[in-house]
């Protein structure tokens, strides 16, 4: 077993199970630790039954969800079994690509963000805790397009989440623009980074009332506007040029 990370909550572990030749990791929690456990009540499972009735691509699968006790310590955990995610979370991502990440990145975590969103909506699900440490990146080398991934893991239980999971999003895509070296970006993407920037963070994401923006609380408005930047990029450009298109969305 090793010691891959370490949560608010918990420590994982990656352990390869040789006779079904698969990685997986293991939550190890101290049932104190449990903000929702209680004897003789399951809701602790929730985390694992969230996860499991979700079929967006994004969210990590839990194959089990265990009782452990410590022969040593006499100590007491819930062992939380999930498929292991080969990559980094966000946050070490962030880490290690301060001032080197691309537009095409933060277009692609929103992106898959927005895809979970309309998932979770659909359902009356709340992540209640997304943050750059419950997001992991991988990149397999078997994709034909090479894309990133983004896995999402670690979902709170009813009555225990955070409010907004439209506003932790924006905080993370804070983080991300803040890696961004703008003045090395091309025209196109300095368009895209006024847009996310002014307009994402600034108003859609972090707007709770639909009647004062059209696209906050809605994953498919948004995702409909991220996928015509492009198109709003050539159009501006046509008819002022492309410095002038982005002055006009700078602010
Ligand atoms: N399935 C997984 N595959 C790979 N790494 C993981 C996996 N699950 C968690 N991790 C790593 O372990 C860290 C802690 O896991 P997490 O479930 O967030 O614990 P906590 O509930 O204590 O916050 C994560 O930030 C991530 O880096
Ligand atoms: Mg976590």
């Amino acid at each position: 077993m090793e010691h891959i990370g370490t949560g608010a909550i918990g420590r994982v572990y990656r352990a390869h199970a040789a006779h079904i030749d698969g990685d997986l990791a293991f939550k190890f929690v101290p049932i104190e630790n449990l903000p929702s456990y209680q004897p003789d009540q399951d809701d602790y499972l929730e985390e694992a039954r969230k996860a499991n009735v979700l079929e967006n691509q994004c969210v990590v699968p839990y194959l089990d969800v265990l009782s452990w006790e410590d022969p040593v310590l006499g100590r007491e955990f819930v062992v939380f079994i999930r498929q292991y995610v080969w990559g980094l979370s966000l946050a070490q991502f962030i880490r290690a690509n301060r001032g080197n990440v691309e537009l095409r990145f933060i277009e692609q975590f929103l992106s898959a963000m927005f895809g979970l969103l309309f998932e979770l909506e659909q359902r009356g699900i709340v992540h209640g805790d997304i943050h750059a440490d419950n997001v992991l990146v991988t990149r397999s080398r078997y994709n034909l397009r090479g894309d990133v991934q983004f896995r999402v893991t670690d979902f709170k239980p009813t009555g225990h989440e955070q409010p907004s999971d439209y506003v932790a999003i924006a905080l993370v895509l804070k983080r991300l623009l803040e890696c961004v070296r703008y003045e090395e970006q091309e025209l196109r993407d300095r368009y895209v980074f006024e847009i996310l920037r002014n307009d994402f963070l600034g108003r859609h994401l972090v707007e709770s009332d639909p009647t004062a923006d059209d696209r906050a609380l809605n994953p498919r408005r948004l995702q409909s506007k991220l996928d015509s930047v492009d198109e709003m990029f050539a159009v501006a450009s046509a008819s002022r040029g492309p410095e002038a298109a982005v002055r006009s969305v700078r602010r």
